[in-house]
């Protein structure tokens, strides 16, 4: 943990030039399964045993055509909770721009993002370098699943 503090500080300094890169460009890496973890909130509902309680993964997720009462469920929260950080367009704000965004990132791994952020922090190498790229730490919003999903549906049209 120590560790991982001065090399982000190191990074800090390192990127202080390259602020603008942060989110920008494609993403050849996008992964698609999530970070391995033992410890998880217990009790999430449907326990699954091939991967860590309260993670998606693509079998939990079945998109299809884009479902616009959900988008505009998702737009809303993200006008309240995420429209501080994230543009809808390519521009950083703290965090990247959605603009085609679900085009970059697999559904499962944006979903990990919005619900599971400190693990994928913690675990995931495209989540460290955003991490590197933009500074911040992502704070939990506390999404439910549905509100994660209408989210993802609003990214969608982006
Ligand atoms: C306080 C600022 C802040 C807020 C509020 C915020 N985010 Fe973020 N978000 C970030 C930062 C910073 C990153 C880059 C990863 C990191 O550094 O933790 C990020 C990354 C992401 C990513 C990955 C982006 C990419 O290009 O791959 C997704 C998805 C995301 N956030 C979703 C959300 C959603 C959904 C909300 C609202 C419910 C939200 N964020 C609210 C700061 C924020």
């Amino acid at each position: 943990m120590k560790a991982k503090r001065i090399r982000i500080a190191a990074m800090l300094a390192a990127s202080a030039l390259i602020l603008h890169a942060c989110g920008g460009g494609a993403n050849e890496g996008a992964s698609a399964g999530p970070p391995g973890a033992e410890s998880q909130a217990p009790g999430a509902e449907s326990q699954d045993e091939s991967k860590p309680a309260g993670m998606i993964t693509a079998a939990d997720l079945s998109l299809g055509d884009i479902d616009p009462a959900m988008a505009e469920k998702g737009k809303t929260t993200y006008d309240v909770k995420c429209q501080a950080c994230h543009s809808m367009g390519e521009n950083r704000v703290v965090g990247p721009g959605w603009k085609g965004i679900t085009t970059r990132r697999e559904p499962a791994w944006i979903m990990n993002m919005i619900l599971n952020i400190d693990m994928m922090l913690a675990e995931d190498e495209e989540a460290q370098k955003l991490l590197e790229q933009c500074l911040v730490r992502m704070p939990n919003q506390n999404l439910s699943k549905e509100e994660a999903r209408d989210v993802l549906e609003f990214m969608r049209t982006l």
